[in-house]
């Protein structure tokens, strides 16, 4: 098992032996290593059981280090960056030559992001080179948003967990790519597109103009190992299954007149608030996950805001 402690020192020292460390970013844990060394990169690859074609993000610390990674910045990322940096914001670029290919899944881009985490950024203004970090979780499993998320998916391949307490976001970035100076959304997450568009108004999603490579957007992702159904409306489902041992997540606890006696129901907002729906989300899904259920029956939340993001994730999650 992993040690989980608070010591950026240990972090760093390991990390500067090559080692790989578990950190705590605002939006989900990272598993961290050296991102300018191949051969740390690969154990990252091979502890998730990752395809090598799913390129990783590289987190640094200062917005200058963005140019020793990338070229050819165009102006409407520098704006991104200057309005939401540090801040669950990945911004994909031309690379510099010098950038691990495996870092990148071979593509010519780079994706680079400042985590908003006190302590990770102290752990970065300690090292040399950025941290290339994926979620912590072993490939298409749910991300882990606590240190006992991480334990328990990948504890036993790596030393130290960088205890960071819970994600305050609780779902991953938003990945920004760029169409010559259009900014395109690769994928939904923890800053909703509302905010992006008051920064670049010409911002698209990925469905408007698909001419941008989107390698490790799988439609099946970020799946517990029970069996995990999605909709609109659970009732019908809680019928069809009648019988079996359910989970049920709803987004509001104020809907259990229709959920029948026996069911375990557990809600992701105390009153609706979505923030706080994507705080819990992974939390609950690794809740529900442990308890031995037949099927999880999740319950879409309102498709607004970082709503978006969250309807994304449930939508793969529950995909075969
Ligand atoms: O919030 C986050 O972004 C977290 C924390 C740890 O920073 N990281 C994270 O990493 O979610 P990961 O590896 O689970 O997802 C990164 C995704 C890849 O699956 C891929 O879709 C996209 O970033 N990506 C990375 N480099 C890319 C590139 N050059 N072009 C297009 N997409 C890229
Ligand atoms: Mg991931």
């Amino acid at each position: 098992m992993a040690h989980i402690g608070k010591s950026i020192e240990k972090a760093a020292e390991l990390l500067n032996n090559d080692e790989l460390v578990a950190i705590p970013t605002e939006t989900v844990y990272g598993l961290a290593g050296n991102g300018l060394k191949q051969e740390t990169i690969q154990k990252i690859y091979q502890v998730k059981n990752r395809p090598a074609t799913n390129p990783l993000i590289l987190h640094v610390s200062t917005p200058d280090r963005l140019y020793d990674l990338a070229e050819n910045v165009p102006e409407e990322a520098l704006a991104l960056a200057s309005k939401f940096w540090p801040g669950p914001l990945t911004l994909v670029l031309p690379k510099k030559s010098h950038v691990p290919d495996i870092a990148t899944g071979g593509l010519n881009t780079v994706a680079v992001r400042i985590p908003a985490h006190d302590l990770t950024l102290q752990l970065l203004s300690l090292l040399s080179f950025p941290l290339a970090a994926p979620s912590a979780n072993l490939s298409n499993q749910v991300s882990p948003t606590s240190p006992e998320h991480v334990q328990s998916q990948i504890g036993d391949q790596i030393k130290y967990i960088l205890d960071g307490g819970r994600c305050s976001k609780g779902i991953e970035s938003t990945i920004v790519g760029f169409i010559g100076k259009t900014p395109v959304i690769l994928r939904h997450g923890a800053l909703s597109i509302d905010r992006i568009k008051r920064v670049a108004a010409n911002v698209v999603t990925r469905e408007e103009n698909g001419d941008i490579l989107a390698p490790g957007m799988h439609s099946k992702h970020y799946s517990p190992v029970t069996r995990f159904i999605v909709a609109q409306d659970i009732a019908p489902f809680l019928t069809d299954f009648k019988g079996l041992n359910i989970g049920v997540l709803t987004f509001m606890p104020d809907n259990g007149k229709r959920i029948g006696e026996g069911i375990f129901k557990t809600s992701l907002t105390a009153c609706g608030d979505l923030l706080e729906a994507a705080y819990n989300l992974y939390d609950k899904m690794y809740q529900l996950d442990k308890m031995g259920f037949d099927v999880i029956i999740a319950e879409y939340v309102p498709n607004e805001g970082i709503g978006i993001s969250i309807n994304d994730r449930l939508r793969r999650a529950s995909n075969k």
